[in-house]
């Protein structure tokens, strides 16, 4: 389909649309020319039919619940990768070799630590903050410190950003939980992994010794892999949005971390599992109940981990997931009464004929609260791992939208449908 053209007709004039080419999937049709030539826009509200760029980072086939990175099958970078080699590939477009992977490891650990002056940025949040807000000041405030790397036309600049962010992420996230418990800050240890490194930050105690569980770090680092990037989701496409006004990277993605947080994005993990847990605790509700009311129009409940935007299939994310959440109750030992409520209602909701007919099936978030509950995560933490998983591919685009001279500031149009022009009436008239 690469060499098709197209025309749209109006009032009897042809206009003739060219194409714009894909390695695979959707083709475009370019409507560059379309408001000088025909006087008319087009209208897709949600851009549910919109491609707002093209990128060769992440490809998504929807209709068969396929998602690849760099052209690596998820499946694949899930079940052999570490988490930064992962967002190596993001970032910088190939899987690293060890030296590659070995340096990139060492840049990261340089930059684990937050100016000592931010601890009181922290002190100042009340108790009850919710993480997501803190996650996405922090990442704002962060940027007060390097004014000097804002250019997103200096690569050098860029890509210290980039591993400052990338570094300091995890420690942000923690020192925000341990906030919220009253607990004292742990400092990053450069001796741990990545992944190890933010559960040690998460649940030490400076008063003991409390070694990390290397099967949780195992499960952790599977988890920020199959969140490390979507295409152009809510929040992707906000960190490119607020990025194309030349934003600095940290501003640009702290507006992601907001996109992310809403139910129907990544706080959608948050919201899965209390909704199994108030299917559990309310003796008047079941999951036939909670899919009745999913169904009725009049009421605005969802199933939440439910739908997708792109996927008409199994999320492949949520298919690892589903394996895996029996895998990693087993192995921590944990029976939760709410995996059998998840697999129950998607047992149901896979049955009926409203979510068959929409095609409705679960995503990555309806598995994904229950494994990072197993593994010992309070519930308003999940969508702060999503972030942190999210983070590469973030950046990945907004790096690639400055360097492929994507230099158009977003700016959609709107159709007006207000007051049509009027005489002004004065205060004393109206
Ligand atoms: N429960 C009940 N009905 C639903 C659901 C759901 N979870 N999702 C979609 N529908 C219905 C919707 O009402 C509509 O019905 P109709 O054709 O009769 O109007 C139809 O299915 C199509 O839905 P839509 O809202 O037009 O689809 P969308 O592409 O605009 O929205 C979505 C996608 C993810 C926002 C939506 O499916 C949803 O709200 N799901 C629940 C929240 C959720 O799980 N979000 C996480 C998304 S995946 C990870 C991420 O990107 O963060």
């Amino acid at each position: 389909m690469t060499d098709a053209t197209a025309k749209l007709r109006i009032a009897d004039k042809d206009h003739e649309l060219s194409t714009v080419p894909s390695t695979i999937g959707d083709v475009g049709l370019d409507i560059g020319a379309l408001r000088s030539d025909t006087g008319f826009v087009t209208f897709d509200p949600g851009y549910a039919n919109t491609a707002s760029t093209e990128s060769n980072i992440t490809y998504i086939d929807g209709g068969n619940g396929t998602l690849w990175h760099r052209g690596y099958k998820i499946e694949d970078l899930a079940e052999n990768c570490g988490f930064l080699e992962v967002a190596y590939l993001l970032l910088f477009g190939e899987l690293p070799d060890q030296d590659a992977l070995d340096a990139w490891r060492a840049k990261v650990r340089q930059h684990t630590l937050l100016n000592e002056e931010l601890k009181r940025f922290f002190d100042a949040f009340p108790r009850s903050a919710h993480p997501m807000a803190i996650l996405s000041s922090a990442t704002n405030a962060i940027s007060t410190f390097y004014e000097a790397y804002y250019n997103p036309k200096d690569p050098d600049a860029v890509r210290e950003s980039a591993t400052r962010l990338i570094a300091k992420m995890p420690t942000v996230a923690a020192w925000a939980y341990k906030k919220s418990i009253g607990q004292p800050y742990i400092y990053p240890r450069n001796d741990l992994s990545y992944v190890e490194n933010f559960l040690h930050m998460m649940f030490a105690l400076p008063v003991e010794d409390s070694p990390v569980d290397k099967v949780v770090a195992q499960a952790l680092n599977v988890l920020l892999i199959l969140h490390a990037d979507h295409g152009q989701n809510c929040s992707t496409a906000t960190v490119r949005f607020v990025g194309s006004s030349q934003a600095n990277l940290f501003a640009s993605v702290a507006a992601g971390m907001n996109a992310l947080w809403g139910p129907l994005h990544g706080g959608a993990n948050q919201e899965v599992v209390e909704m199994l847990h108030a299917i559990h605790v309310d003796p008047d509700m079941t999951v036939e109940k909670a899919v009745s009311r999913a169904k009725d129009k009049n009421d605005p409940y969802r199933l939440m981990g439910f739908g997708h935007r792109i996927y008409r299939n199994y999320d492949p994310r949520a298919k690892i997931l589903k394996r895996f959440a029996d895998d990693v109750l087993g192995t921590v030992s944990r029976d939760d009464p709410l995996l059998e409520i998840a697999n129950h209602l998607e047992k149901v909701a896979l049955e009926d004929d409203y979510f068959v007919s929409r095609k409705l099936y679960p995503n990555v978030d309806f598995y994904s609260g229950l494994i990072f509950r197993a593994l010992g995560f309070p519930t308003r933490m999940f969508t702060v791992l999503f972030a942190i998983g999210r983070l590469p591919g973030w950046i990945a685009n907004w790096m690639e939208m400055h360097e492929h001279g994507d230099n158009k500031i977003a700016r959609p149009r709107q159709i007006y449908t207000g007051e049509a022009l009027r005489d002004f009436v004065p205060i004393a008239e109206r």
